[in-house]
């Protein structure tokens, strides 16, 4: 039997916290969709992150209700055992052994969703769903709420609003909870850990699928369960793409090796980026670009407290890079000029983090009504900047061309500042010239 991972009072105390905000609505969350199959072989699958958050359950075809203060108050419809499908596909609870093993009130088969599911949504004023993640829940939920409304007849009640549902649980998943916490940081120093094996690994001539293999080797090994999204290991030239996965090249004497990989755990992902030399000597020019951006980095790890909004970062970041780009002599004239018409992004293109937690790039509005949010305590986000300057750019001085390079640490916000989960990774030219290769 697959046993929920973590104890199921965690996910039952979650689903208590936002019944209690959701009076007089419902609250129904899809698994996420199985994948297809090609072959008759399947791929991995993973539980969309917020039916886990609040479930603990691993299957798909699965539908989750909430109705706050009703009784049953929390419903989850759920595939029924077969015996033949579980040979093929391994075990399933069934709606018993849901009953009896997720603490919910109620489940029925998921072939019935369309006899219970009107009924339990007869009597709320609005229900939360997100639409367009699951086609098939989809198609459920419009055949449900359209038995509603024949149900509702002319009794003078309007039509069910629907509310997005994963804004609302967003909110909830922003600010971590300890033991979320707790699974963040063990997926940050397992993600850093990894990080360190890969730079001793690394030598000229090991391959970067290699790398990647120590990467995920190490992972697993200590724990992981699953990467917590495609990884990159670009060396040279190649470090400038930012999505480059072919992983396929040789590392070669003098190049850089730009490794951004990160290792889930309890649902909980690590996200980090270090680059080093693959001889494990930085050249002068290397260092300096490398410098640049490390200082950037932690000016603005420094900056981080409760209260500023994350637009700001982002401000700085561009401010910041803008100034290494101009001392560098990648571009020329007015900062603002510049940065008004975007010229920066040439060689940063992207932003300088996002929110991390069960999704890498992890739920959460960074706007509420138009303003920037202020940062708050247990708040958790990544600071990820980067120069990538082209090996063909033949605008950028020669000396600085094929190099890319991006730092990327995993950082909780606290009451006086920030904490940095991931600094067992290292970062600092000379301890990372201490480590390479060795
Ligand atoms: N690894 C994905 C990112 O850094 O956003
Ligand atoms: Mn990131
Ligand atoms: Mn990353």
């Amino acid at each position: 039997m697959r046993k929920p991972t973590e104890d199921v009072k965690i996910f039952a105390d979650r689903r208590k916290r936002v019944a209690s905000d959701l009076q007089g609505s419902a609250l129904v969350v899809a698994a996420h969709p199985e994948h297809i199959r090609n072959h008759d072989v399947g791929f991995p699958y993973r539980q969309d992150s917020n039916f886990y958050y609040l479930t603990g359950f691993e299957e798909p075809e699965s539908i989750l209700v909430i109705r706050p203060g009703m009784t049953p108050e929390t419903v989850m419809f759920v595939r029924q055992r077969d015996k033949e499908r579980e040979t093929w596909d391994g075990f399933r609870y069934g709606p018993e052994g849901v009953e009896q093993h997720f603490k919910v009130d109620k489940a029925y088969p998921i072939d019935e969703f369309l006899v219970h599911a009107p009924k339990l949504l007869k009597e709320v004023d609005q229900v939360y769903y997100r639409m367009f993640k699951n086609e098939h829940a989809d198609e459920l939920m419009k055949q449900c709420l359209e038995k509603v409304r024949l149900m509702q007849g002319r009794t003078g009640y309007g039509l069910l609003s629907i509310h997005d549902a994963d804004t609302l649980l967003g909110e909830y998943r922003l600010v971590k909870s300890e033991i979320e916490l707790n699974n963040l940081r063990e997926a940050c120093e397992i993600s850093a850990q990894a990080h360190l094996a890969a730079m001793r690994f690394t030598r000229p001539g090991v391959t970067e699928r290699q790398v990647q293999g120590v990467l995920s080797h190490h992972f697993y090994m200590k724990g992981a369960s699953r990467e917590g999204y495609n990884h990159i290991v670009a060396s040279g030239n190649a470090a400038t793409t930012l999505h480059y996965n072919f992983n396929d090249q040789k590392c070669k004497d003098g190049d850089l090796l730009l490794i951004d990989a990160g290792a889930e755990y309890n649902y909980f992902t690590g996200d980090i980026t270090r680059t080093f030399p693959v001889n494990g000597k930085f050249t002068e020019e290397q260092a300096r670009v490398y410098q640049g951006v490390l200082d950037v980095q932690k000016q603005i790890i420094a900056y981080v407290k409760p209260g500023i909004v994350f637009k700001e970062l982002h401000e700085m970041g561009t401010s910041l890079l803008t100034d290494l780009m101009l001392e560098l002599g990648l571009l020329s004239g007015r900062k603002d000029d510049i940065i008004s018409a975007l010229q920066h992004k040439k060689y940063y293109p992207h932003g300088i983090g996002h929110w991390l937690g069960m999704d890498v790039h992890d739920a959460g509005l960074y706007f509420k009504k138009g303003n920037p949010r202020a940062i708050e305590v247990n708040m958790c986000f990544t600071v990820e900047p980067g120069l990538y300057i082209p090996a063909d750019d033949t605008s950028a001085p020669q000396k600085y061309r094929g190099i890319g390079i991006r730092i990327e640490d995993n950082i909780r916000v606290t009451s006086q500042g920030s904490e940095n989960m991931t600094t067992s990774a290292p970062k600092e030219i000379a301890d990372i010239e201490k480590v390479v290769g060795t």
